[in-house]
């Protein structure tokens, strides 16, 4: 339950923080599930992830954040974070850029001299950064005495970024792409928004267009995708799409969304229907969902850099059954199918651009064709009141990060039938589930034009 008890006293806080922890234990003891540690050999994640263990980690972690504050004194609790948070960013943006992850060994240790010489970076630089990491514990000293001269190992966050490329991925989109976006959000607001009543809508009045106006560091992009398709020169161009797609394919696996899209509809009923993944990326979702259900032939649909990328991955069973198509989901769907996914998508998009990729589907769709949407739900809280506040903040932070690259928004469950009901009355909304512990939203919908 989110806490609504502005008085807690430090031992009140010490007490919940213990109960909560030893309810933690005795789930994971229950589910069969090895508890994290701090070292290297700790396993990478909690592997199982029950809805009660999920809320129960997630009270725990108010609680914490809550005896932090009031452990540390409220301005002093702003003061460090304030002191921190940027050098924190930069020291894991650092060590993710350059790959220190793989310059320690995961069950011994390396030089400062040897990672520098591995990572290519000047010694000072590499031990700098390290003194500071080891501060939030990625990586540690295996000689604490003595840290000028110790071994670095590993400790469990970095190992778990050591052993998971998909984590790699998923701080490079997170930091990497969109940090300098969200750092002149500020300037965005100043620039586009004083005095305003409403923000822009228009995806070229965004913090991100600021930061990527020109200029040798981050270039001259429109919009994220165009950042991500084009960035980089000879081999490298598209690098940025490649890691995004292995950050999408990894979400899938921490949010454990295949069981939402293969629970999206009954697959089984739908027989040797043709699928298509619109904005489908490398085709994760498509290769699961066809090994799943081996009536379907699905065709996946994204921007150019994508092809490549499912050519390399796609496994030979699946190739004369899932294929790729370059498409731009702002034109005209070329693909008359039985089933759209549109999963992940129209989120990244203010209302008018969602509604177009939604009514760009018409020329090619069929009487009772059906539209799966699945989607980030914001405003959970709305739905249970009582959710933990960090669940809401994962909301909350994409949020932001929407606003800041697309002057877009997560939406709430109106929010998200409204966009279907404005592309076009013919589409029918049959179904939707909601459920704020998972984020997410499906809808099932149905077009009922000619
Ligand atoms: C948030 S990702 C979701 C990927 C995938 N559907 C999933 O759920 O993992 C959004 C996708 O939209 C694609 N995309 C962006 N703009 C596009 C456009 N104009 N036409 C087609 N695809 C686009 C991106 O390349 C990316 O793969």
């Amino acid at each position: 339950m989110a806490s609504s008890n502005l008085r807690p006293t430090l031992s009140e806080l010490g007490a919940k923080v213990k109960e909560l922890s030893e309810t933690l234990e005795r789930l994971l003891k229950e589910s069969e599930v090895e508890a994290p540690t701090l070292a290297s050999d700790s396993p990478v994640n909690i592997s199982k992830f029950t809805p009660e263990i999920f809320t129960t980690k997630q009270k725990l972690q108010d609680a914490m954040n809550d005896l932090s504050i009031i452990s540390q004194g409220p301005s002093e609790s702003v003061f460090n974070y304030a002191h921190n948070a940027v050098p924190d960013m930069a020291a894991l943006n650092i060590l993710n850029r350059f790959n220190f992850w793989e310059a320690v060994p995961l069950d011994g240790s390396a030089s400062v001299q040897s990672i520098a010489q591995q990572v290519n970076l000047p010694e000072e630089a590499v031990q700098r950064v390290i003194e500071h990491a080891t501060t939030i514990r990625y990586f540690a000293y295996a000689d604490p005495a003595h840290p000028s001269t110790s071994p670095i190992q590993h400790t469990s966050r970095s190992a778990a970024l050591a052993r998971l490329p998909g984590l790699r991925a998923l701080v490079s989109g997170c930091i990497e792409n969109v940090g300098p976006s969200m750092l002149v959000m500020p300037e965005a607001l100043e620039k586009f928004s004083l005095g305003k009543k409403d923000l822009p809508t228009d995806v070229s009045e965004t913090a991100f267009k600021l930061a990527h106006s020109g200029g040798e560091v981050f270039g001259d992009y429109k919009n994220s995708w165009e950042l991500l398709e084009n960035d980089g020169v000879g081999e490298k161009k598209g690098w940025r799409q490649r890691t995004f797609i292995e950050w999408m394919a990894y979400l899938k696996d921490i949010f454990g969304t295949v069981d939402l899209l293969l629970g999206a509809t009954d697959w089984e009923k739908e027989g040797s229907a043709h699928v298509v993944d619109i904005g489908g990326s490398g085709g994760h979702d498509a290769f699961a969902l066809a090994s799943a259900h081996p009536s379907l032939t699905i065709t996946v649909q994204d921007l150019h850099e994508c092809g490549p990328i499912f050519t390399s991955q796609v496994p030979a069973t699946l190739a004369s059954r899932v294929t790729f198509r370059e498409h731009n989901f702002f034109n005209p769907q070329p693909v008359s199918a039985d089933i759209y996914l549109l999963k992940m998508i129209l989120h990244d998009w203010p209302d008018a651009q969602a509604i177009k990729i939604v009514q760009q589907l018409r020329p090619a769709l069929r009487p009772g064709a059906k539209i799966l949407f699945m989607d980030y739900m914001g405003k959970q809280g709305e739905i249970d009141p009582g959710l933990p506040r960090s669940i809401t903040q994962f909301g909350t932070s994409t949020d932001l990060r929407m606003m800041a690259l697309f002057n877009a928004r997560e939406r709430s469950l109106e929010a998200w039938k409204g966009i279907v009901e404005r592309a076009d009355e013919r589409f029918e909304i049959v179904r939707v589930d909601a459920n704020p512990l998972t984020y997410m939203v499906v809808m099932e919908v149905v077009w009922r034009g000619e």
